[in-house]
């Protein structure tokens, strides 16, 4: 993340030191506070009133035309440099000459931006792509879904317990997740929150890509606690042996190349609130470009991405790289649109599709969609989400997953663009450092009985971090074959 924390440093096309990252951004379009009416904001920028889906019902929508004006006046959380970097990256991708890794919680709360909570996901994360560049011998582009993941789309509006009906939990941004009239209504000053929680763990991230703990000499330092005692983690530990003989190689042939010393680490989430993503766009002066400076990487999701929809038409008018969550839902003529819509000028990089078909469609279902893709002559990147299409209720109620069905739908990516001759281009996953038990499965197998020890998410199941690992080594072995 070299590029992340000194900005003054990345260059121009031409090679020229550039100080784009200090531009004097301005803030894109002054938030105007919503109309009065249990209606929230969802007017696109262009001034139409596309319908806004899964937007909170704000009950003080003064105070929100407030803290949006307080949002429209703070620093950017990230440079409009950085997420061209990222471009580039996802260019490679598109190219098939580099592999993503984008993941991290399902709904970060407030409480887990601390110091140890991100850490954690950060060893996982470097942990897996460890793997993943040795096992798979390709570079990794790292996407934390986390600095910025605080708002949550629902299947239903509210939720009943017992007889009683409140707002659905939507995130921390939006409401709390106790089942308490007071915790389930929207409070504006919550999106400052998660402003500043965001601003914290990008800190952090930052702080530790760059400063130290993610030198590939800290290769066993990662593999720590729980996990250095499970099947995978003693895998990894093998791994991270041969890494440090590689090391002392090259370091007794005196190489000791820079690039093993900092991690290049960008941050992603939905863009779901719209009025807080408007908020956070600014407009290069360079380019004349807006730039969503919330985040690197923005993505619509599942829910959202109706073609004439307010996500899509304020995606559209961002620069940063872009993705959309894919379903089974999704038709090869309704993508080809999305995709002239979302990208039209073709460029490399800019759009990401997210397949969450679940593994037992993919097969079926992802192949017209890549012929969709491939002729409308748009470059595009293809990463796999292998969470959200294999969800379902355990006996004790709880929401799970099969890491068994997880693999699956992996392998079935691989398949499915080996079939094709297109690139296999990433995953997008749901995991947390802790060692939680949410999805079941693994080589330190967790079954539905145990669900209940460590269930801890705010809302999908995650994998922890032996299961990530052991995600991690399969993913390796497909890409390698
Ligand atoms: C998510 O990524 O947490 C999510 C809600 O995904 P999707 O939009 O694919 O359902
Ligand atoms: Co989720």
């Amino acid at each position: 993340m070299t590029e992340l924390a000194q900005p003054a440093t990345s260059t121009s096309p031409d090679g020229e030191p550039s100080a784009r990252e200090f531009r004097d951004l301005q803030p894109a379009a002054r938030p105007t506070p919503p109309e009065a009416g249990p209606t929230p904001p969802g007017a696109g920028p262009t001034g139409q009133a596309e319908p806004a889906g899964q937007q909170p019902d704000w009950p003080d929508t003064a105070r929100l035309g407030q803290v949006l004006a307080q949002l429209a006046a703070l620093p950017p959380l990230v440079f409009a440099g950085e997420c061209d970097l990222l471009k580039t990256r996802m260019a490679a991708v598109t190219r098939g000459e580099a592999f993503v890794l984008q993941g991290g919680d399902c709904a970060e709360t407030f409480a887990g931006a601390t110091a140890d909570a991100v850490r954690g996901k950060l060893q996982t994360i470097l942990q897996m792509a460890v793997v993943l560049t040795y096992g798979a011998s390709v570079p990794i582009v790292k996407i934390g879904r986390l600095a910025g993941q605080f708002a949550k789309p629902r299947s239903r509006p509210t939720e009943v317990r017992d007889g009683v009906e409140l707002p659905a939990y939507r995130g921390d941004a939006v409401n709390g997740f106790e089942f308490t009239a007071a915790a389930r209504t929207p409070d504006p000053e919550r999106l400052l929150r998660a402003y500043h929680c965001a601003a914290v763990t990008l800190n952090l991230c930052r702080a530790f890509t760059t400063g130290g703990y993610a030198d590939l000499h800290q290769v066993h330092a990662w593999n720590q606690d729980f996990v250095r005692q499970s099947p995978s983690g003693q895998r990894y530990e093998g791994l991270a042996g041969e890494i440090e003989r590689a090391l002392s190689f090259m370091r007794a042939c005196g190489a000791d190349p820079e690039e093993l010393r900092t991690v290049e680490f960008y941050s992603s989430h939905e863009a779901l609130l719209l009025p807080y993503e408007r908020a956070l766009t600014r407009i290069d002066p360079v380019s004349g470009g807006s730039y969503d400076l919330s985040a690197h990487f923005l993505w619509i999701g599942e829910r959202t991405r109706a073609l004439d929809g307010a996500h899509v038409d304020f995606a559209s008018t961002i620069s940063n790289p872009i993705g959309v969550k894919i379903g089974p839902t999704a038709t090869p003529d309704g993508l080809r649109q999305l995709i002239r819509k979302l990208s039209p000028d073709g460029d490399p990089g800019r759009l990401t599709l997210i397949t969450r078909l679940g593994a037992r469609h993919i097969r079926a279902l992802l192949p017209p969609l890549i012929e969709a893709a491939t002729t409308e002559g748009i470059p595009v990147a293809w990463v796999c989400d292998p969470m959200h299409g294999n969800t379902f209720e355990a006996p004790s109620g709880y929401k799970t997953r099969r890491l068994e069905d997880i693999l699956d739908e992996v392998q079935g990516f691989f398949e499915v663009h080996r079939s094709l001759g297109t690139h296999p281009g990433g995953i997008h996953i749901e995991f947390t450092g802790d060692n939680v038990t949410e999805c079941v499965g693994g080589s330190h197998a967790i079954i539905a009985e145990d669900l209940h020890q460590r269930y801890e998410t705010a809302c999908d199941p995650r994998l922890n971090r032996s299961q990530s690992l052991d995600l991690a080594f399969t993913v390796a072995e497909s890409y390698r074959s």
